[in-house]
């Protein structure tokens, strides 16, 4: 977002009160503020409070040690019993925790509380079958389907971390995370549904397989879709194994353990500044007091009478915090799609199961818009009352629109500001509380302190720019990265001592509410999915045919942003062929997934570096946005830019 954009917009002055009868019974009032800011570890040790714990924890927070924290030490704790056996043993065991909604059309699951329970024990049984024990890594490659709900409980249940890599990323992207954790079992399906067709996900289960050598011991495969897929048996001394075979013949019966309170929950793969994903760990106690408590507290979450739905996909975080642990956690009823957002489809479910809390990203809003009013107005969405946005910033255009089309007016927005790494909302208006600005995401959340700071780790103070940092350690913070406490600390702590350094720009208005700005780092925000400058630079380098690359996040209407990729070719690649673009889109999406794929690839003679080498994509983002070129003095040759643009306009 360009300066001028952002005063524009914190010239906006439009305020949105809470309606008055979410506000006279909300779950969490403007007390919470000071309570949490007199006492933190208390504020939090009373969301602790409403889990169910083995032994007690002796100690809130030890933070001796920083910045590697340990929440609720010496207490224990199971993940799954808490998101499904309890619901179970307090008589609400004939509650729909999922009313799962397929793709193809009338295919659905209403799935209770005590068949959730029932099924998360089988698969536990099964997993135990097949040799999983306590800290054994397993991965999770699998479509929007209850039974990759029941695979992570499981895990969970176990204690076995899993680690759930989203369905479209590629056999290389899997095959790294594999790696990269030393999974032994990786659960998949044979496929699953894209706009009305079967795609298939085991081939690439077994291409990454066959790259990481004889690490992964078992596949465990559920059959979704009924395609042929090439198999190899146990009986044939292979690794295959069907869901059906082990998980519906086993024991519905499974006597839980309880973890010590920092047992590792899951790890969860994210892009950072280099080529190498980051392992973001999450540990069991903290995780789900921060995801429960906010999930409660930010939606407002009556769970008898609440339809709640979050839109996200199970493989990026926000499906682990607010689909699965948050949620069930809370005993909330939920919808779980399968499919991707289609015309009328979304508001369709809304209509037929009556939704009273939606949980969607800005993207998706910016895609219906443009699609038109009609469409939505054709349902009757009356039972919505809560309406939250996540993932990227949201414009107040669209943040009007959500509120009045989909939201018929009565609904308060909720703007959450996250991360992977913060596995918790952290900052968002509270839908009781706040007079909601469309476009900020307002304060931090009682028991979380942010700041915006400068590059000498000053508060700003209001009216002015910066960094967003945060200044105490909050329960379901990452505890390091996946075997790399060194890098732990270099990307999050090192920039300033004891300050959490989250890679966003943020300002502050005149009363002090936070305006998040995007990443400052060498990360994109493509439709609220996170990816690499870097990573994707590496991806078109492997590629026989290129010598050089650079990409830049360009702002794009829909999407926030869009990959644009400057590419040198090789000598020997001559002009590249016609049809060099696609292929090297074509590239990208083979090594990392179709998410990554470059929206628009120049094929450039120079690309602008400084005299140390250093590319200077900020020019480079000039051009992708149609953008007046900026300062070129500190080019090694400033007419390199020239000839990028001359490029451009001789372009098609
Ligand atoms: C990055 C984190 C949080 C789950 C989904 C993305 C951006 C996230 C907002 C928001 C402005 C936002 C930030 C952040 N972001 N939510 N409400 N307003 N920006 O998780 O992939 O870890 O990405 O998404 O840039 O750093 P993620």
């Amino acid at each position: 977002m360009s300066e001028q954009t952002l005063s524009n917009l914190m010239h906006e002055d439009r305020r949105f009160e809470p309606p008055a009868d979410l506000a006279a019974d909300a779950n969490v009032t403007e007390e919470a503020y000071a309570r949490a800011d007199a006492d933190r570890e208390a504020f939090w040790a009373e969301a602790a409070e409403r889990l169910e714990w083995g032994r007690k924890w002796d100690q809130v927070l030890d933070w001796s040690n920083p910045p590697f924290a340990k929440w609720f030490v010496g207490g224990t704790i199971n993940a799954s019993v808490n998101c499904v056996d309890r619901h179970v043993a307090a008589g609400n065991g004939d509650k729909v925790a999922l009313h799962w909604v397929g793709e193809p059309d009338d295919d659905t699951r209403d799935i209770t509380y005590s068949q959730l329970k029932d099924e998360v024990s089988r698969a536990a049984n099964a997993l135990t079958e097949l040799g999983v024990r306590k800290g054994d890594r397993v991965a999770i490659y699998m479509p929007m389907i209850p039974e990759v709900v029941v695979a992570m409980l499981a895990c969970a249940r176990l204690g076995a971390p899993h680690t759930v890599v989203f369905g479209g990323f590629s056999a290389d992207a899997l095959a790294s995370r594999i790696t990269d954790c030393e999974a032994r079992v990786v659960i998949t399906s044979d496929g699953g549904y894209r706009r009305g067709a079967a795609s298939a996900l085991k081939p690439a289960v077994d291409e990454a397989v066959e790259k990481t050598g004889d690490l992964v011991r078992n596949v465990l495969v559920v059959r979704r879709t009924g395609q042929d897929v090439e198999w190899h048996g146990r009986e044939e001394g292979g690794r295959d194994v069907w869901w059906h075979d082990i998980v519906d013949s086993a024991s519905a019966e499974h006597e839980p353990e309880l973890h010590d309170s920092e047992h590792p929950l899951y790890v969860m793969y994210t892009s950072g500044t280099t080529g190498k994903p980051k392992g973001i760990l999450h540990t069991t106690g903290g995780y789900l007091t921060g995801t429960s408590f906010t999930h409660w507290e930010v939606f407002d979450l009556k769970p008898e009478t609440d339809v709640y739905w979050c839109t996200a996909d199970v493989g990026w975080v926000t499906g682990h915090s607010y689909m699965v642990y948050g949620p069930l956690a809370n005993g909330a009823t939920q919808v779980m799609y399968e499919g991707t957002p289609e015309k009328g489809r979304w508001w369709k479910i809304v209509q037929d199961y009556k939704v009273t809390i939606f949980y969607t990203a800005p993207t998706a809003i910016r895609t219906f818009m443009k699609q038109g009013r009609e469409i939505p107005d054709g349902y009757d969405m009356s039972s919505l009352r809560l309406l939250g946005s996540v993932g990227e910033p949201i414009n107040p255009e669209a943040y009007v629109w959500y509120r009045e089309v989909i939201g018929g007016d009565r609904c308060p927005v909720v703007d959450t500001w996250w991360q992977t790494e913060t596995g918790q909302i952290m900052i968002s208006p509270l839908p009781g509380v706040t007079a909601g600005k469309p476009g900020s995401a307002m304060k931090a959340l009682p028991g979380i302190a942010a700041d915006v700071v400068d590059d000498d780790a000053k508060s700003v103070g209001n009216g002015n720019g910066g960094y967003l940092v945060l200044k105490e350690p909050w329960p379901a913070m990452l505890r390091t990265l996946w075997g790399d406490d060194e890098r732990f600390k270099e990307t999050y702590w090192s920039r300033w001592p004891g300050l959490y350094f989250a890679g966003d720009g943020a300002k502050l208005d005149d009363d002090g509410d936070i305006w998040l700005l995007g990443r400052v780092d060498d990360v994109m925000n493509v439709s609220g999915h996170r990816l690499s400058t870097t990573e994707i630079e590496s991806a078109l380098v492997s590629h026989p045919k290129v010598a050089e690359a650079a990409v830049v996040g360009a702002a794009d209407e829909t999407t926030g942003q869009a990959v644009c990729a400057f590419v040198i070719l090789r000598d020997s690649a001559g002009d590249g062929g016609e049809d060099i673009v696609e292929e090297l889109r074509r590239h990208v999406a083979k090594e990392i997934g179709a998410i990554a794929k470059p929206r628009q690839i120049m094929v450039v003679p120079e690309l602008p570096k400084t005299r140390s080498g250093k590319i200077m994509r900020r020019l480079l983002k000039d051009v992708a946005e149609h953008r007046e070129v900026g300062d070129v003095t500190t080019l090694a040759d400033s007419t390199v830019m020239d000839l990028i643009k001359s490029k451009e306009t001789s372009a098609p």
